[in-house]
């Protein structure tokens, strides 16, 4: 646990989950709940620049972490010390002539464009174009995505080649979908309930949130299980392996996340939905303020174990060198 290279992965996907995360909650969630309220509702004017805030913090913090991944992974490839990393051309070297260092080179100038789209797609005007809300998306899709590169998905032949990789960026679009969005809901219920506005914002965001999760919950079992199939699809693989074990505590923190989000929907919606009790209506914000809190909690901590998974021999080939075994940085 003292590679570095572990705490770079994880505060880089946690940013990077966090950024796309707060452009979904922004497009699908947050806008279309604001245009409920009325012109002089309070609370689009709070949140429009704390989720702002979250976006570019994100955005900066994953290329940072970013940097700080290459510079590692320059000095494991040059088998060099940090200032001879920085001394000597390794970085132009390993940024120009290696795969990875290119797809870095392509995540970097993702990066830019959405942080100059930023400028407007973050601007507390109500109402922005739908090509800047679409290219905000696509971008913010092909960021998380694109990290599919860097990991074990890469590396197969013939049909595994294509559905691997593909579903592992599906995988990764539906991680930022489901636990990227549920920080700037967390601040969205906290911030609401004190006026009937609010409330109503608060409504129509938790009942969008919870359709989507819906989707990114099934998308993120499917495509982990083809995951799990190549690199772990054995019963020795899961149990027998240090990649098995930290895969299936990943699974077993993954349901009880679904757990949580199953008492959200069919419980607490119900209530914060109907109007007959203020009272139950409060009971219900409240509680689901407090379940978005811990699901967020446990989304950091399934971030945290995919770092260590991503550096860790795939249980599949733990112990055996196999013509193409999948490497990841
Ligand atoms: C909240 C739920 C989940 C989140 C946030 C999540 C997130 C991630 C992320 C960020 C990656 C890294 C992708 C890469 O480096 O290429 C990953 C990889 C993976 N995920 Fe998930 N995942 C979730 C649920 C699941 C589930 C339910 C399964 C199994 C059914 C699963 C199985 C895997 C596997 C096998 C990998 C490959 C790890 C590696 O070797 O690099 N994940 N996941």
């Amino acid at each position: 646990m003292d590679d570095p290279l572990i705490y770079a992965r994880a505060v880089h996907f946690a940013a990077t989950i966090t950024v796309v995360g707060a452009v979904f909650f922004i497009v699908f969630v947050a806008e279309p709940a604001f245009r409920r309220a009325g012109h002089d509702a309070r609370l689009p004017a709070l949140m429009r620049p704390c989720l702002a805030w979250i976006a570019w913090i994100g955005l900066v913090v994953a290329v940072l972490s970013g940097a700080a991944w290459l510079v590692l992974v320059a000095q494991s490839m040059s088998d060099s010390s940090l200032t001879e990393v920085f001394s000597q051309d390794i970085l132009w070297v390993v940024l120009t002539q290696t795969g990875f260092g290119r797809d870095w080179l392509e995540r970097f100038v993702i990066a830019c464009l959405l942080a100059a789209l930023f400028a407007c797609f973050l601007s507390a005007r109500r109402g922005k174009p739908l090509w800047i809300k679409t290219a905000a998306v696509v971008l913010a899709a092909a960021l998380v995505g694109s990290l599919a590169r860097a990991g074990h998905a890469v590396g197969g032949g013939g049909f595994e080649g294509i559905v691997h990789p593909a579903a592992d960026v599906l995988h990764l679009i539906a991680a930022a979908a489901w636990v990227g969005m549920l920080l700037p809901l967390a601040l969205v219920l906290a911030a609401a309930g004190r006026d009937a506005a609010s409330l109503d914002i608060a409504r129509a965001a938790t009942v969008r949130f919870s359709t989507l999760g819906i989707a990114s919950v099934a998308t993120l079992l499917v495509t982990g299980s083809v995951n799990t199939w190549y690199l772990a699809g054995s019963i020795s693989a899961l149990a027998d392996t240090d990649y098995g074990h930290l895969l299936l505590s990943k699974v077993a923190l993954f349901l009880a996340m679904v757990a949580i989000a199953a008492i959200n929907r069919l419980l607490l919606t119900p209530r914060l939905v109907q109007d007959d009790s203020v009272a139950a209506t409060r009971g219900a914000l409240r509680q689901l303020r407090r379940n978005s809190v811990i699901e967020v909690a446990v989304g950091a901590t399934i971030i945290a174990i995919v770092a260590v998974l991503g550096v860790t021999p795939p249980g599949l080939h733990e112990g055996m060198m196999t013509p193409h075994a999948h490497h990841s940085h």
